[in-house]
């Protein structure tokens, strides 16, 4: 089957998981999950499994629901955290009904994927469950650093390692392990998918400093405005004076008080990086033997690095 055909039965599959006959549960959760998003993670599992010949696609498509429920889930609670109006085009779940019910509509979320996962082996449920904690201790370590002001380069790269490439990286490992592949291989898809992640979240972070809410169809400019991301962590912290004050300008850089002309310089510098790191996540695929799909992971890995939302 194409991906493009997998990728409707994933989403085919999210919204019929997440039936609710609390109304508010399944409308709230079908609000985000049908604005779309890029469904890269799923993307992910479903490529990896036919990079490495998985006989049987159809067996993925359950493991890319789940994946893709954890991450929604995931930004529903960092919208929360991070006080975003807007996700996927529309208002946030929080904005529209407020932080508890985001906070519940996130834990349906989550607890749906046990059910999804119920039938899988324990190595399969396993992979999943030591993404979540990782991410959650990322998304924590951010949390606290950005209150303390404590967020250095190093804490930025360990907190994007934990919040986005951990997903990344069980993406890619649960699509070849239901597939029995090699461990070169399974090593190869999952040193792709964690620089594949650090690219992806450094050209996120640029993104909330450099593109529009309207094409990123999120919030621009909140990770600066909150003390967190990629220029706070490479002027070593907050701004002096902590005096965070944000002018959004669609064409330009945000005016950040205190930042001056770093800005510009975390954007240059950051885009270098995010290069740099899809090029190492590109390398990574050498192991595997040439496919379709193995052209399109290093197709995306570019697509990360150069996009506007
Ligand atoms: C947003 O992820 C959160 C990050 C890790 C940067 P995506 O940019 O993949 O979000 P959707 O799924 O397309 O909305
Ligand atoms: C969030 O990172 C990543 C998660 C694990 C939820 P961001 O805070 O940068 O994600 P956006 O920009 O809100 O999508
Ligand atoms: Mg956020
Ligand atoms: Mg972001």
């Amino acid at each position: 089957m194409a991906l493009e055909d997998l990728i409707k039965a994933v989403d085919e599959q999210l919204l019929s998981v997440t039936q609710s006959s609390v109304p508010v549960l399944q409308d709230a959760s079908h609000h985000i999950l049908a604005a779309g998003g890029k469904r890269l993670r799923p993307r992910l599992v479903l490529l990896a499994n036919a990079a490495v010949n998985g006989p049987t696609p159809a067996d993925a498509v359950p493991l890319a629901v789940g994946i893709e429920l954890i991450h929604t889930a995931t930004l529903v609670h960092d919208d929360i955290n991070d006080h975003g109006t807007m996700r996927r085009g529309r208002e946030t779940v929080n904005a529209r009904w407020g932080g508890t019910v985001a906070l519940l509509t996130g834990d349906f979320m989550f607890t749906k994927v046990y059910q999804l996962m119920a039938t899988y082996p324990g190595e399969i449920n396993a992979i999943l469950a030591d993404a979540t904690a990782t991410l959650v201790e990322g998304e924590t370590l951010q949390i606290l650093a950005s209150k303390q002001g404590t967020l250095d380069r190093d804490t930025y790269m360990e907190i994007i390692a934990k919040k986005t490439a951990s997903l990344f990286v069980a993406a890619v490992e649960l699509g070849a392990t239901i597939a029995h592949a090699p461990a070169g291989w399974v090593t190869g898809l999952k040193d792709y998918a964690f620089n594949l992640g650090l690219a992806f979240q450094i050209e996120d972070d640029i993104l909330d400093l450099s593109g529009d809410a309207e094409t990123l169809g999120k919030n621009a400019g909140i990770d600066v405005a909150q003390g967190r991301g990629l220029a706070v962590a490479m002027q070593g912290g907050r701004p002096s004076g902590n005096g965070v004050t944000i002018e959004l300008a669609n064409d330009s850089l945000p005016a950040v008080e205190g930042f001056g002309d770093s800005l510009l310089e975390a954007v240059t510098k950051g885009r270098e990086k995010a290069r740099e790191y899809a090029d190492l996540a590109v390398q990574s695929l050498d192991v595997l033997p040439a496919s379709p799909a193995r052209d399109a992971l290093r197709a995306l890995a570019y697509q990360a690095v150069n996009r506007d939302h």
